[in-house]
């Protein structure tokens, strides 16, 4: 298999040479090579297979409890240019870091294989599709590509002898060196590296196994290295969910939504909505690819194969399509375990199981205090077994978008719905888009942060000029072809801390009017921050909020809006000169229409 593709094979001997694996193993991509990365697993410790009567063909993973999600501290922007890093990334010089790192990989396969993984970012040969070749350390990585992406023989061949490709290095960082036993879920607990190198489009990984730090095509490459390339090439990567959406008229609108982590994309993209006759259906969950095409209307391709779905809070009634897609072949990773060899999850059923053991292997009962998962517990599972999956979820040439939904978990202030006046407006939504903190990352849950249309931890280069990216396409298009913006909260709770809005199935009540919008059918009244519905035009039949419920969820306080302006300045402030004008024109007509609302 060596020597298809001269970069890939100088690459490999390369690679092999530094990292000194004890063999190579060239990924084909088959059934068989999956079959045999689980049972390597399973051999080793790191894998159960769960009971096939429960759930066919699937394994249950514990990783190591420093092991449990994206480490965004340890993320690094290796530009040439420290200010092409911008300050929301930690930058490190390429050169030095690649010092650095040369040092801990020398030597960290040692005792292991390696794994070359080529895969391709969209339907393999499609002219969107963008290739990458892992290399890595980790079985559990290789099983997980699998799904998540196209792997194998058929990449090598779009790739070719002089075909070009996004390089990805990674290891665990626990070389065996013939001697000990190895660990069930071996990393390294002192050095964790995820870096990036936009210039030279390569990511190198060390330390970690879990996530987004390890299936590099995910968030390394199809976000932090994409968007550097849809930078430069006009075109838009970005953190986000695509949707079909039918109405009961049997018209069709595809949604795109970005909403940080673990924040409810993967729920809200195969939602089952509560109102009669519509249907929504799944194109993507996590990332979106956008372009123009030649109509002049922006096109979404979901670039992944698979779910890396958050499982906590997945049950029959909050994401049925999520429980069916994960019926089978998949892999769990850090759920709890039942006496009968199925996952269980915080949420899963209305009523807790007896006994479990825990995702720290130990006994647990629903009086013990503990949570039986980690709040980071995942499911694997591929995107082709959801049972909304739209027919063109795969169409090379994409769906066109006629709205875009940013979002984020914010327990107050920020209504249900907002609708932007316009895609500038809209692109100053999206820039000051906030969230609490959720265990989808390292470090605290719960705290508030700007977290601009959900990538603050995937946007490759400078965030200002992201910004300034997200106006030029824009302003390059034809106004009445461009998606409609919207910010949504399925997360303001009340003076006791409930949430307000149901959620979920009832999020397509929201959808619906966000569809009658873009045909401008709907109602809406104009407020300083933006466009919410007009009475009655929200579709509530059927379901009964508590008394003030929906007053509250659709209330512009004028005073908590007027408190967020220099909490938005502060934001902008950090972007430096690098923020566009328009932006900063944009919070001062939001300060203008406020100071001349009614109080
Ligand atoms: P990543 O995969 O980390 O990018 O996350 P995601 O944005 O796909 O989030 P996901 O849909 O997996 O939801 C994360 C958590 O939010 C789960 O525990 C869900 O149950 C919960 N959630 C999703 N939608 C809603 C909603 O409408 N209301 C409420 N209250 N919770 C929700
Ligand atoms: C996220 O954190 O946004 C995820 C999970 O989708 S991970 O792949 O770990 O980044
Ligand atoms: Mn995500």
């Amino acid at each position: 298999m060596t020597g298809t593709n001269n970069k890939l094979a100088d690459l490999v001997r390369e690679v092999t040479e530094l990292c000194q694996p004890d063999r190579i193993h060239w990924c084909e991509g088959s059934d068989d090579e999956y079959r045999l990365m689980l049972r390597m697993m399973i051999h080793a410790g790191t894998a159960i297979h769960l009971n096939p009567e429960k759930r066919p063909h699937s394994i249950f993973v514990r990783s190591d409890p420093a092991d449990v999600a994206r480490v965004e501290d340890s993320t690094y922007i290796c530009s040439k240019r420290k200010e092409d890093a911008g300050p929301t990334n930690n930058w490190a010089d390429p050169q030095e870091m690649k010092a650095n790192l040369r040092q801990l990989f020398s030597g960290s396969m040692r005792g292991r294989t390696m794994y070359v993984i080529p895969y391709s970012m969209g339907p393999t040969g499609s002219p969107i599709a963008k290739i990458g070749v892992e290399m890595t350390d980790s079985p559990y990585v290789v099983a997980n590509m699998h799904i998540m992406t196209r792997v194998g023989t058929e990449v090598l061949e779009v790739l070719g002898r002089d075909g070009d490709f996004v390089t990805g290095l990674h290891s665990v960082g626990a070389p065996l060196d013939g001697k000990m036993a190895d660990a069930p879920w071996p990393c390294n607990a002192e050095h964790k590296y995820i870096c990036h190198f936009p210039d030279t489009r390569e990511i190198w990984s060390f330390g970690s196994g879990y996530g987004g730090n390890a299936l590099l095509g995910k968030k390394c490459h199809a976000l932090r290295i994409a968007s550097v390339q849809a930078r430069d090439e006009g075109w838009m990567a970005e953190h986000m969910l695509v949707l079909k959406i039918t109405s009961p008229e049997g018209e069709v609108k595809y949604l795109t939504g970005a909403f940080p982590s673990a924040c409810g994309k993967t729920n809200l993209a195969m939602l089952i909505p509560t109102i009669a006759g519509w249907k929504v259906e799944t194109v993507g969950d996590d990332i979106a690819w956008m372009k123009f095409g030649p109509d002049g209307r922006l096109y979404a391709i979901n670039p992944e194969a698979g779910f890396f779905g958050v499982a906590p809070g997945t049950s029959m009634k909050s994401n049925l399509n999520a429980i069916l897609t994960a019926s089978k072949h998949s892999i769990f990773t850090n759920c709890a375990i039942t006496t009968e060899g199925d996952v269980w999850w915080e949420g899963m059923t209305d009523e807790e199981p007896p006994e479990l053991t825990d995702w720290l292997r130990r006994p647990w009962d629903p009086k013990c205090g503990r949570v039986a998962a980690h709040p980071n517990a995942r499911f694997t599972t591929p995107a082709r077994q959801c049972p909304v999956i739209a027919p063109e979820w795969e169409d090379p040439n994409g769906v066109p978008i006629d709205a875009i939904l940013f979002g984020g978990r914010r327990g107050s202030v920020v209504p249900l719905v907002t609708e932007a006046f316009d895609w500038q407006h809209g692109t100053f939504l999206g820039a000051i888009t906030s969230s609490e903190t959720t265990a989808a990352a390292a470090g605290k849950v719960g705290q508030l942060r700007r977290d601009p249309m959900a990538m603050l931890p995937f946007c490759g280069y400078h965030m200002g000029d992201y910004f300034a990216h997200w106006l030029r396409i824009g302003v390059s298009a034809n106004p009445a072809k461009l998606p409609k913006i919207y910010y949504v909260n399925w997360f303001r709770k009340d003076a006791n801390g409930k949430f307000l809005w149901p959620g979920f199935g009832d999020n397509s009540r929201v959808l619906k009017w966000i569809c009658e919008r873009t045909r401008g059918t709907a109602a809406a009244i104009d407020t300083p921050i933006g466009r919410l519905p007009g009475p009655g035009s929200l579709d509530l039949s059927g379901i009964e909020l508590a008394p003030g419920a929906l007053d509250e969820l659709l209330r512009v306080d004028r005073d908590d809006w007027m408190a967020e302006v220099p909490l938005i300045r502060d934001h902008f402030q950090r972007f430096g000169d690098r923020l566009p004008a328009a932006l900063k024109s944009e919070v001062d007509r939001l300060e203008e229409r406020l100071k001349n609302a009614e109080g």
